[in-house]
């Protein structure tokens, strides 16, 4: 699943077709409790689900499934290079980095030549508009040029939660500069049959704004 819209793999083959998965080792950045790469082992896939958080893979170990878990920070992968033919990731790592080249420039090596990255992260849009599902998250409150990160602190005063923006042009540079060639954008559209509201993602917002932007990379 790509993001909150409910736009699947299996329905936007952006990793190609399903059936052409099957023996390719693909990286899972930030891969939650590894959603994707249990789906992925299911094609027939050799996936890899990475995260920095124990906790996360945790859970990936009390679901299940037959592929490694690997708890590192995506900005310094424990891999040799050219050693997977994809790499994947649903709002993983990417929007919790300040600097997210160092991702893109490693995953760029670790991938063999030819090789894909597909990611998704909240719509750059969004970043202008209050997080909210009802009509007060449809005007806009802040500068979507503003890229101050948003942070969360415990009552230590410690970061417990950081968002970075990056404009959709910081992005497309990011993602050149890492050695990338762009190759789609897709930005999904809310579909009639998801009526479900969750944080601020609503069909309401759906209709009107994009709420998650998919890059798809190749390594030429
Ligand atoms: C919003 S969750 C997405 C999880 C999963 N991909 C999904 O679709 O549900 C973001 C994940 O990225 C992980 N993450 C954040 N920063 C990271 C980093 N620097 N390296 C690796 N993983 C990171 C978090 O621990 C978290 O599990």
């Amino acid at each position: 699943m790509w993001g909150p819209e409910g736009l699947d793999e299996v329905e936007a083959e952006l990793l190609g077709p399903p059936q052409e998965l099957k023996g390719k080792a693909v990286l899972e950045i930030g891969a939650g409790a590894a959603q994707c790469a249990r789906w992925l082992a299911a094609q027939g896939a050799r996936p890899v689900a990475l995260d920095l958080s124990h906790r996360q893979l945790q859970h990936a170990l009390r679901i299940g499934g037959a592929f490694p878990l690997v708890c590192a920070d995506a900005g310094a992968l424990p891999f040799a290079d050219a050693s997977f033919d994809l790499a994947c990731s649903a709002y993983g790592a990417l929007p919790f980095v300040a600097d997210p080249r160092l991702v893109l420039r490693e995953v760029h090596r670790v991938l063999r030549p030819g090789g894909r990255f597909v990611f998704s992260v909240t719509h750059p849009v969004r970043w202008a508009f209050p997080d909210e599902p009802g009509p007060e998250g449809l005007s806009v409150a802040s500068s979507y040029f503003d890229r101050t990160p948003y942070v969360e602190q415990d009552e230590q005063g410690r970061a417990v939660y950081v968002e970075h923006h990056r404009t959709l042009g910081d992005r497309v540079r990011d993602i050149v500069a890492s050695g990338f060639r762009l190759v789609d954008l897709v930005e999904p559209e809310w579909p009639a049959w998801n009526t479900s509201e969750w944080g601020g993602w609503s069909p309401l917002r759906g209709n009107l704004i994009p709420g998650t932007a998919i890059f798809v990379c190749e390594r030429d």
